[in-house]
């Protein structure tokens, strides 16, 4: 076990110059998507809509927030959906800016001024260790973002998006660190897992040093219960990791089995965060993030709190 100290203040010259080394984010988007079957048979996951914006915008929006420059989709077959919504629509926009309609434009274009994004195939889906790994030409030696493209996190406008914070954290350690959240032990067999010593942390925020990670272990083996939510910002050092990954759990290239390694090599953090999370790759989770962004949105929440009392009435 790597015992060396971690310190909490900004070290690295990149982060003494103020300008973050973490400068590209990759979302996987190329998973099967069983879990949304029939939908999921034409329509990628990451496009269903959280009340009317697609799961993958909310990402991209946080990416955007972020002030990375580079986010790298990862797609596969029969994705073509999620290259089109981030592409120019002429004859649409066209008619939406004559029309002065604008307000869902002005996300879109937002993110097309202050960010490139940039769509990799994954030609099979092998598995999230592999869908990472596909972005490589991309990513080249640079420490890098991953964003899980079914994960949504949320922030107010005045706080540091979750990944901004992560990325805050590897300039100043220079280490890889990855978002963790406690789960109940009935769930720690839905997710990757991360067990480790508890380093310095302030302001209510938890860190860890990585001692194991383990991809969803079976019902009462699990080593904690910090669970990983998706957001995950590493040295490229895990790219070569994945290169030579051997298939794991579910026949897939893992994550996690790379992460292991990483956290034994170089040492790894955890950390929570602050900001709401929820799982819109899981249906409960898809039906939580509609209902409470909507409650959010001044055109819906009148009504939609009408409905909501009638309905608890009806239970
Ligand atoms: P999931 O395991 O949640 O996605 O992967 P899945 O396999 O599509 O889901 P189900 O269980 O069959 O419903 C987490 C993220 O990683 C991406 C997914 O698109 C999702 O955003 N992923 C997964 C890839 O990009 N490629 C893969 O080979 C696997």
């Amino acid at each position: 076990m790597n015992s060396k100290p971690v310190s909490t203040s900004v070290s690295t010259s990149a982060a003494k110059s103020g300008k973050s080394p973490v400068r590209k984010a990759v979302i996987p988007a190329a998973g099967l998507g069983t879990r949304f079957l029939p939908a999921t048979k034409t329509i990628p996951k990451e496009m269903l809509p959280i009340v009317d914006k697609p799961t993958l915008l909310l990402v991209v929006e946080e990416v955007a927030r972020a002030g990375f420059e580079d986010v790298v989709l990862i797609q596969g077959r029969g994705k073509t959906a999620i290259e089109d919504f981030f592409d120019v629509s002429y004859e649409l926009e066209e008619k939406l800016e004559r029309e002065g309609k604008t307000d869902w434009l002005s996300s879109l274009k937002n993110i097309r001024n202050s960010i490139n994004v940039i769509s990799i195939r994954q030609k099979r889906a092998l598995g999230l260790g592999h869908a990472i790994w596909t972005a490589r030409p991309v990513i080249g030696d640079e420490p890098f973002a991953v964003l899980l493209g079914d994960e949504i996190m949320i922030n107010k406008e005045s706080e540091t998006p979750v990944i901004g914070q992560l990325a805050q954290r590897f300039a100043s350690t220079g280490l890889s660190t990855v978002a963790m959240m406690k789960v109940p032990d009935s769930d720690t067999h839905k997710y990757g897992i991360v067990a480790g010593d508890p380093v310095a942390s302030e302001a209510g925020i938890e860190v860890l040093r990585v001692r194991d990670v383990v991809e969803k272990p079976s019902t009462g083996t699990a080593p904690s219960n910090w669970a990983l939510p998706g957001r995950y910002v590493f040295d490229a050092e895990i790219l070569r990791e994945l290169a030579d990954a051997k298939p794991g759990k579910n026949g897939e290239i893992q994550l996690t089995d790379a992460m292991q390694s990483i956290a034994k090599q170089k040492g790894m953090l955890a950390s929570t965060f602050v900001g709401r999370r929820y799982d819109a790759g899981d249906k409960l989770g898809y039906l939580q993030a509609n209902i409470e962004l909507a409650l959010e949105r001044d055109d819906l929440r009148v009504d939609l709190t009408r409905y909501l009392k009638s309905l608890a009435g009806r239970l």
